[in-house]
């Protein structure tokens, strides 16, 4: 059971009604909801699961060669008719392969990250696509806008995976972000319940993105050790770490407190390097690997208590969101 249990009837639903916000009209969803895309967690199961609860579903190919891109993208579309994306983390290769591969293939909704959105913006909006940009800044965010992308997500330090620099929280960076660009701003980082849904709404966000918590649901590639042990973890299970090199939010382990004793010592970037090694996020992500392995995960993890389906996830966040608002102190 998810920590936010006050939820008793569905009824809440009823009164809940997306058809005109920004997000679910540029992606056709039903729902303002955004699986996040994720490095050996967010295959083609996830996303089609996803899309089918009326969230959209994102196949992350930050993890995948062309093959098993191949494999998720046309695996999700035997599973949904409704809406799919891929996420491409911009600071792998293969690239323009990727996209050809994804055009090929009939995806038209890419959210890139970890790069500027000046590089392929330009040809996805040729190929009539819609474009989604990753930022942890209001600047960039800016630049994303003015680089022609459809929205940006704006992601707090609180986030799963590869974070901003500047530390910059949720709370503080979405109406910043909203300030700064007139395209619909989808928040990210922290968001885990109906609650958060709520706040990032009166923060002036138009939809949300979910990293961590659709790691937890029974379509997720995550091993069953990660997701015990996200089920398990507690406030404060984890950290920001490796800022010399790419941050990343990471659950505590025993790889996350060499890599932290390293920091303390002052450890160069090249010695970060040599320690992540290759192959570790897939150790711990899809191998399961809970000593060794590189664990993915953002502040939210504490408050995860269950691995619901997609679809039981994607009703009760809609039921959780509507009783939060009729919540509200008036
Ligand atoms: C396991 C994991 C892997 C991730 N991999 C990627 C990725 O490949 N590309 C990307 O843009 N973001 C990645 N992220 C970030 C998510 O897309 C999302 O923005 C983030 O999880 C939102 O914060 P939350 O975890 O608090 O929900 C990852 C997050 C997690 C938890």
């Amino acid at each position: 059971m998810n920590k936010f249990s006050g939820v008793k009837s569905q009824s809440h639903t009823q009164s809940v009604d997306f058809s005109s916000n920004r997000v679910v009209k540029l992606f056709g969803t039903r729902l303002p909801i955004i699986q996040a895309g994720m490095v050996w967690v967010s295959g083609g199961k996830l996303a089609a699961a996803a899309s089918n609860a009326g969230a959209l579903g994102i196949i992350g190919a930050g993890s995948m060669n062309l093959d098993l891109l191949k494999h998720h993208i046309l695996k999700a579309k035997a599973l949904t008719k409704n809406p799919l994306a891929v996420n491409l983390p911009l600071l792998y290769h293969g690239i323009e392969e990727q996209i050809a591969l994804c055009l090929d293939l009939g995806i038209k909704v890419f959210f890139t990250s970890a790069g500027s959105p000046k590089k392929y913006t330009g040809m996805l909006k040729g190929n009539n696509c819609i474009v989604v940009h990753v930022t942890s800044t209001p600047d960039l965010a800016k630049k994303c806008e003015d680089a022609g992308v459809d929205a940006v997500v704006a992601e707090g330090f609180e986030a799963g995976g590869h974070n901003g620099r500047d530390e910059i929280t949720t709370m503080v960076l979405i109406p910043e972000v909203v300030d700064a660009v007139k395209i619909p701003v989808i928040a990210a980082g922290g968001i885990g319940d109906g609650r958060q849904i709520c706040a990032a709404f009166a923060l002036g966000a138009s939809g949300v993105q979910m990293g961590s918590r659709f790691a937890a649901t029974v379509e997720s590639s995550a091993h069953p050790n990660f997701r015990q042990a996200i089920i398990q973890s507690t406030p404060g299970s984890t950290m920001l770490c490796m800022k010399k090199g790419v941050p990343v939010r990471l659950l505590k382990n025993k790889f996350y407190d060499e890599v932290s004793s390293l920091e303390q010592r002052g450890g160069t970037v090249e010695e970060l390097h040599t320690l992540l090694g290759k192959g570790r996020a897939k150790a711990g992500m899809l191998d399961g690997d809970l000593e060794n392995g590189e664990l993915e995960i953002g502040q939210v993890s504490g408050m995860i208590r269950d691995i619901p389906t997609c679809e039981e996830l994607v009703t009760r966040l809609v039921v959780e969101y509507a009783q939060a608002v009729s919540n509200l102190p008036r």
